[in-house]
């Protein structure tokens, strides 16, 4: 149940829990405020419905039991009052209650400043509850976690629901992986198999074309019997990766093994770049990025998709020399008629530096509790709210 079909709101105690774990400087200031825009729009729907609303979010990991400057939300309550347009009032010590009017938005201070938090402690989770009449959770990028915000008041607020921002999140990931338009591709890049291997796993039952790029790439390279030099890569897991391409032909499915990718002998942004066969690396050679040919059979795939998940820049794109690779996908994402769903910290710089953030179908506000959903595994948050869906509540 979602927080619109949730019916009148008219005085009612609304707490939300959203992710507003946002991105700092040294300073303290926001450097990124996409997941507080995002949550917007769930805060002024229970506004104008005539609610009181209660608004809190964790930042960062800090101690419980003590607030520092470094761990409080009064940045991100400033950025909120701005996009709102109305005062956002900081509060301080809020588990023993909080006092707000209809009409009025307050946020409370780092919910994991409070102990208990983190262990979803029962008797927290309870008090929090009752500060509410109805509990909305519209943090998707927290979903992953089992936290007394995130699952033990979902269990006893009078009402639970999902916010709007959830629920667009669990409907576009249902839509690229459930039920899926045909062919469906992934990109999965990043440095280690190790730390994506659970994501592979699961997508090779499903996807039709399994792109891997980054160290990714290099050990499947190193699986299929071509020389990588000094690239980064997992020796160990090359049969993990042999059991990937195995599984994925069986289906008739297939992971593109880069056939030409661009080295460099040391890793710099200045580092010339050499452009070879992939079965020409030389020993010293350091693969940055795929090369050209590679980036335009991968490209080709991707306009013809029917539905595209991208997680990770198949190069350093952060490195003029080594981003052809990354931005020639991104572009054929954008270009593609497909269905797209994005998401990672590194995914979405990759889209703002080619700014084709309005051609990506859904860009997803979750880090870990995306890779958490492609990998197939339950999120606690929102398990709780099906439970509590399906008694009714
Ligand atoms: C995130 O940034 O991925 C979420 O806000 C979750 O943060 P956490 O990893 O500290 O739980």
């Amino acid at each position: 149940a979602d927080l619109a079909a949730k019916g009148k709101l008219d005085g009612k105690r609304v707490f939300i829990r959203a992710d507003l774990n946002v991105p700092q400087d040294d300073q303290g200031n926001i450097t990124e405020d996409t997941r507080i825009r995002a949550s917007v729009p769930g805060i002024r729907l229970a506004l104008d419905a005539g609610a009181a609303v209660m608004v809190t979010s964790h930042l960062g990991r800090p101690t419980e039991g003590t607030l520092t400057p470094a761990d409080s939300l009064a940045v991100v309550a400033e950025r909120l009052s701005e996009l709102l347009g109305k005062p956002v009032r900081l509060v301080a010590d809020w588990v023993d209650g909080v006092s707000v009017a209809p009409g009025e938005v307050v946020l409370l201070e780092n919910c994991r400043v409070n102990k208990g938090e983190k262990k979803d402690d029962d008797a927290l989770a309870r008090k929090m509850a009752a500060l509410c009449d109805v509990y909305v959770n519209d943090a998707f990028g927290t979903a992953h976690r089992a936290e007394a915000t995130t699952h033990g008041i979902a269990r006893y607020a009078p009402v639970a629901c999902a916010g709007p921002l959830l629920a667009a999140e669990l409907d576009a990931l249902g839509r690229a992986l459930s039920a899926p338009k045909r062919p469906l591709v992934a990109i999965v890049a990043g440095s280690k198999v190790s730390t994506k291997l659970t994501i592979l796993k699961s997508l090779a039952d499903k996807v039709d074309q399994l792109i891997v790029g980054g160290g990714i790439a290099n050990t499947f390279m190193l699986a299929k019997g071509l020389p990588i030099g000094k690239s980064l890569a997992e020796p160990d897991l090359l049969n993990e990766a042999r059991a990937i391409i195995e599984v994925m032909e069986k289906r008739g499915a297939a992971v593109p093994i880069p056939t030409d990718v661009v080295c460099a002998k040391t890793f710099a942004a200045d580092a010339p770049a050499e452009t070879k066969s992939a079965d020409a690396v030389a020993a010293d050679d350091l693969i940055l990025d795929i090369g050209p040919v590679t980036s335009e059979r991968l490209a080709q795939l991707l306009k013809a998709a029917g539905t595209i998940v991208w997680n990770g820049p198949v190069g350093v794109f952060e490195f003029d020399a080594f981003s052809h690779g990354t931005e020639t996908l991104a572009r054929a994402i954008a270009a593609s008629p497909a269905f797209s769903i994005a998401g990672g910290g590194d995914t979405l710089a990759a889209i703002a530096k080619y700014g084709i953030a309005d051609q990506v179908g859904y860009i997803s506000t979750g880090g870990g509790a995306f890779l958490e959903f492609l990998e197939g595994k339950a999120l606690p948050a929102v398990a709780i709210l099906e439970e509590r869906a399906a008694q009714g509540a």
